[in-house]
């Protein structure tokens, strides 16, 4: 089969077409916060700026964009950006500290109202621009570039409790206390989100991910009422773009079906789900991207190489796979481990979506 990454069209490129279902010429792979603080060169600006800076500056942002597609030779970028200053344009104040993270002042009684694209236009506009700067720098020109959002329920729990909350008993308990608000919440920030990842498509994307990573906090019929119908209508509204839409959860593998519910071309598993049982119970109707465990990028490359084959294994030869890390890369992570991560896949991914 002809490479073809060489065509230099995005939507020609292994990626792409993984996220369609269709043949590859070798597994296509991009990690998870694959930008960041495990890069020397990305800690090297960090040096000169805050995180804040080097999201709101177009050239910055492009540039730590850039820095993995060069070191690692992975197979898409992901624009620089983060999932919380959405919320920042809706009303509530939003803080990075260098220790304890992101800080918002909790929602309280307040209830925002969705925004409209020329608002988002005017709020995000430097993330859409760095769209377009990293899509004019983008080399080789084939790879293709993700735009993402975080998915309404996430940004619930956010907005709710203030901080990263692992249990997100605050959030829930809020949130299933007064329904009705809630409901209202969960629906303005769909409509958001959705017109969000409208706009990156607009602006570039070639693909968009939607990153739930709380949704493994509620049990199945929770997740169906709540995370569900809003994560639906979010990817609803980015359809409507027509670009790939990957949905990313965490935990939820014991509900893998209703994921697909959601209406996303792919669904992103982390490395608690049985990915050959994804593929199996997804793989008919959805791509499936995942799930190494970032851990295994801390071990030896001896352990890694085995690891990440028994990922390519799990996945078999079908089409719709793309393989990713179960979340994102950890800090602390050898760059060169990365780098060589990508190599293996790419030589030892068998064709998948072939006739045999
Ligand atoms: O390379 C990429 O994947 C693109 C960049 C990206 C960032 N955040 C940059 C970032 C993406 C896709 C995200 C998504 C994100 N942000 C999620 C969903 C995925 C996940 O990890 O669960 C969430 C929950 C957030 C919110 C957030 N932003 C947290 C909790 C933190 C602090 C903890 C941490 O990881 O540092 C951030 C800060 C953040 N976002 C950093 C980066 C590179 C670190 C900033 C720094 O100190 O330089």
């Amino acid at each position: 089969m002809r490479g073809v990454v060489d065509d230099a069209l995005p939507t020609d490129a292994r990626f792409l077409r993984a996220c369609r279902r269709l043949p590859v010429d070798a597994t296509p792979i991009w990690l998870m916060r694959q930008a960041g603080r495990y890069m020397t060169e990305y800690q090297e600006l960090r040096r000169r700026y805050s995180f804040e800076q080097l999201l709101t500056q177009p050239e910055l942002a492009c540039e730590v964009t850039l820095q993995p597609v060069r070191a690692l030779g992975v197979d898409a970028a992901i624009v620089f950006s983060d999932i919380l200053p959405i919320l920042r344009a809706m009303g509530m104040s939003l803080r990075y500290d260098d220790s304890a993270g992101p800080q918002l002042e909790p929602l309280g009684d307040r209830e925002p109202a969705a925004l409209s694209f020329s608002e988002l236009e005017e709020r995000l506009g430097y993330t859409l621009q760095t769209l377009r700067l990293v899509k004019r720098e983008l080399t080789p020109p084939g790879v293709p570039l993700i735009g993402f959002a975080g998915a309404p329920f996430t940004l619930a729990c956010y907005a709710l409790e203030g901080r990263p909350s692992s249990a997100c008993t605050l959030a829930r308990g809020l949130l299933l206390a007064h329904p009705e608000r809630g409901r209202r919440l969960l629906a303005a920030l769909a409509d958001t989100v959705g017109r969000h990842l409208v706009l990156q498509a607009r602006t570039g994307a070639d693909a968009l991910q939607l990153f739930d990573t709380w949704a493994g906090t509620l049990a199945a019929a929770d997740y169906r009422e709540l995370a569900l119908p809003a994560a639906r209508r979010a990817i609803a509204l980015a359809r409507e773009a027509g670009v790939p839409v990957i949905y990313f959860s965490t935990q939820t593998g014991g509900m893998l079906e209703l994921l697909a519910e959601t209406g996303a071309d792919v669904i992103g598993v982390d490395w608690r789900t049985d990915l050959a049982a994804a593929r199996r119970r997804l793989g008919g109707s959805v791509a499936v991207q995942g799930n190494l465990d970032p851990a295994a990028l801390l071990a030896s490359w001896e352990t890694l190489a085995e690891r990440a084959r028994a990922v390519l294994r799990a996945a078999g030869r079908g089409p719709g796979f793309i393989f990713n890390l179960g979340h994102g890369v950890l800090p602390g992570t050898d760059p060169d481990n990365v780098r060589r991560l990508v190599e293996l896949v790419h030589e030892e991914s068998p064709l998948s979506g072939l006739e045999d």
